[in-house]
């Protein structure tokens, strides 16, 4: 273990608990749970259905297409892991949109409990009985919220202390600075006739750092012009002359 004394703990109430942890489980996050930097529970929803068919869901009131997932039976998933550290969040794609400054809040927390949904999703009782915030991963429907419970934790695991390296580091990467990253070279110089940037081989880390600033800079531009507005506002950047 490194810097934290308790692992950072990740709960996860899902229908499919099997699913867990996939991708979470090889690379960075994976040698970091191996290493106990985090500890992850993927706890199966379904144990808490009070009848001996195992429901969980029930047909929309009002009429409708799909199944929602019964109040009852998420409230009694929650209060069992209610001594958990951290947020209660439900994965939605009404919640407030993921980012990296969100990813950064979560991993100051001690731990994170996600609620992942299926069908046409959860009873809005139990969220409001429980106070429960929503996070989507961007405005698109996926069918279950386990692909983005596991996106929120990758994102959140390497941030955490010991995950990376210092060769790994996050601090240059796209988002952290308010840009998009620089584009990436690396060996053979020349490839099928394209040779990597020269300044790159010049051994010069004042001009390497100035060209990737640059670089970060033209493709915020032309990719991410909501990005670029907002880092113009908040940086003491020189407006070149067709930005005036
Ligand atoms: C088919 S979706 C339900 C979509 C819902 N009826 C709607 O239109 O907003 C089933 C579950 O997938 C998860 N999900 C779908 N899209 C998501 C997103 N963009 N972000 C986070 N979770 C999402 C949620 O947990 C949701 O309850």
């Amino acid at each position: 273990m490194t810097a934290q004394s308790q692992p950072w703990t990740a709960t996860v109430l899902t229908l499919f608990p099997e699913v867990f942890p996939g991708p979470l489980g090889v690379s960075l996050a994976g040698k970091a749970l191996e290493r106990g930097i985090w500890h992850l529970d993927a706890l199966d929803i379904r144990a808490h259905a009070y009848d001996k068919h195992g429901s969980v869901d029930s047909p929309p009131l009002g009429g409708g297409a799909g199944m929602v997932m019964r109040p009852d039976v998420v409230d009694a998933a929650l209060a069992s892991v209610a001594d958990r550290p951290g947020p209660v969040v439900y994965l939605s794609p009404r919640g407030r949109v993921l980012d990296q400054s969100v990813v950064r809040e979560l991993a100051g927390e001690p731990g994170l409990t996600l609620l992942c949904g299926r069908y046409e999703g959860v009873d809005e009782r139990v969220l409001e009985a429980r106070n429960v915030a929503e996070l989507s991963v961007g405005d698109v429907v996926l069918s279950g919220g386990e692909v983005a419970a596991m996106l929120v934790l990758d994102a959140v695991v390497r941030l955490l202390p010991g995950v990376m390296g210092n060769a790994e580091s996050g601090a240059d990467e796209s988002f952290e600075s308010g840009l998009l990253e620089h584009p990436h070279y690396t060996r053979p110089a020349e490839w099928q006739g394209r040779r990597a940037p020269n300044v790159l081989l010049s051994g010069h880390h004042a001009r390497i750092r100035q060209w990737r600033r640059d670089q970060a800079e033209r493709i915020t531009k032309a990719r991410r012009p909501d990005l670029w507005a907002r880092y113009v506002g908040q940086t003491d950047h020189e407006p070149e002359d067709d930005e005036r």
